[in-house]
């Protein structure tokens, strides 16, 4: 520390290609330009509550801007508002805000970073208002955080999603079925939407636009009679019928935002293949999208976002995130972040693109 200045870093929240990216950017620019000492937390929030962290140093985020997770380690469920105790078989749950606070000021630092999505920045909103002076930087493959055009991670899910459906066409094709591609994106549509148009969708089924079976399953007969023996359908895990509700997967007592999505995608294979006698499979992308080396565009975006968050450290830009508006970045409060998740509004022009190329939302 070559003038005392001191500040810390942390990722919350499921883990996705270009937290790497920027703790190297936020860990070099910080040290380089500005002598800072950076002490990376670990797993998250727990590393608050339990003291585990470590002195980055510039070697140490040498060699990492490819690498998908956190070399930090991460956590979905370490809440300091909340923080749940197993105590044998049961759960408690108890509020650590003030450990949390009190670690963090022995830490001596000037800012704490924090890099993830809504729960996380929701969490870095509430320690805000308790004094801890703060900035995120926006990460999640849902690309559904308020205030901000686009997070890091997105890009690599959608391509990883896209791919995925490349590679389905081909049994679909060859043995005249519907496929269905499940993948991600919790009550956002951002991944189906994007991927389903890239990957040729023909049908895009997203949680904004509650789908009908009977639209869904016109759409599959109309192609076959005009000799298109196959369909591709991309589901959202938070796609939900008409008047119905999402498929849960499982329930993460110890979380804030317990509900896990998934299966959808099996459901809708059973009936498709009833109403329309099409055989049909189901492929779930899961987690594969949130692994791997980032994007081009992702290691590009999350440089730019780390870099931009120790500018806001100099300028004492506490409690805001760094935000993309349009090609530029800025800063949004915190508290206009936490307000829930962006999703894909209803008259969003990709909606409108994927119309105009004859692609069905189950509408
Ligand atoms: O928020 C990222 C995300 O991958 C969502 O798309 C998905 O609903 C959820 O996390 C899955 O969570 P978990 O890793 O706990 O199964």
């Amino acid at each position: 520390m070559k003038n005392g200045r001191r500040i810390a870093i942390l990722s919350g929240g499921g883990d996705c290609p270009g937290i790497n990216a920027v703790i190297r950017a936020v860990t070099k620019k910080a040290i380089l330009q500005l002598g800072l000492e950076v002490i990376g937390i670990e797993d998250g929030f727990h590393g608050v509550i339990h003291n585990r962290c470590r002195k980055l140093e510039y070697d140490s985020v040498s060699g990492i801007l490819t690498q998908g997770g956190t070399m930090l380690g991460t956590s979905k469920t370490a809440n300091p508002y909340r923080y749940a105790i197993k105590k044998g078989n049961k759960l408690e749950f108890k509020d650590m805000s003030k450990t949390a606070v009190e670690n963090i000021n022995k830490l001596d630092i000037e800012c704490l970073v924090c890099i993830g999505g809504d729960g996380t920045m929701g969490i870095s909103h509430d320690l805000l208002r308790d004094g801890v002076p703060i900035i995120g930087v926006p990460k999640t493959i849902d690309n559904d955080l308020k205030g901000t055009d686009i997070t890091f991670g997105f890009d690599s899910a959608v391509s990883i999603a896209t791919e995925g459906i490349d590679r389905i066409h081909t049994t679909a094709e060859s043995h005249h079925r519907v496929m269905i591609v499940e993948v991600m994106g919790h009550h956002a549509g951002w991944i189906a939407l994007h991927s389903g148009i890239a990957g040729g969708g023909d049908i895009i089924l997203i949680p904004e636009i509650p789908y009908k079976l009977d639209a869904i399953a016109e759409k599959v007969k109309e192609r076959h009679r005009k000799g298109k023996r196959f369909s591709i359908v991309v589901v959202a895990e938070g796609a939900k019928p008409k008047g119905g509700n999402v498929v849960i997967r499982r329930v993460v007592k110890e979380s804030s935002d317990p509900i896990r999505l998934g299966g959808i995608g099996f459901v809708l294979g059973e009936q498709i293949e009833k109403k329309t006698g099409v055989e049909s499979r189901t492929v779930v992308m899961g987690h594969l999208q949130r692994g791997g080396t980032p994007t081009p565009f992702d290691r590009v975006l999350a440089t730019r976002l780390g870099a931009r968050a120790v500018d806001m450290i100099e300028n004492k830009e506490f409690g805001y995130m760094v935000g993309v508006k349009g090609d530029s970045l800025i800063s949004v409060h915190l508290k206009d972040v936490a307000k829930g998740p962006r999703l894909v509004p209803l008259d969003d022009p990709l909606i409108e693109t994927a119309r105009g190329v004859n692609t069905c939302f189950g509408d």
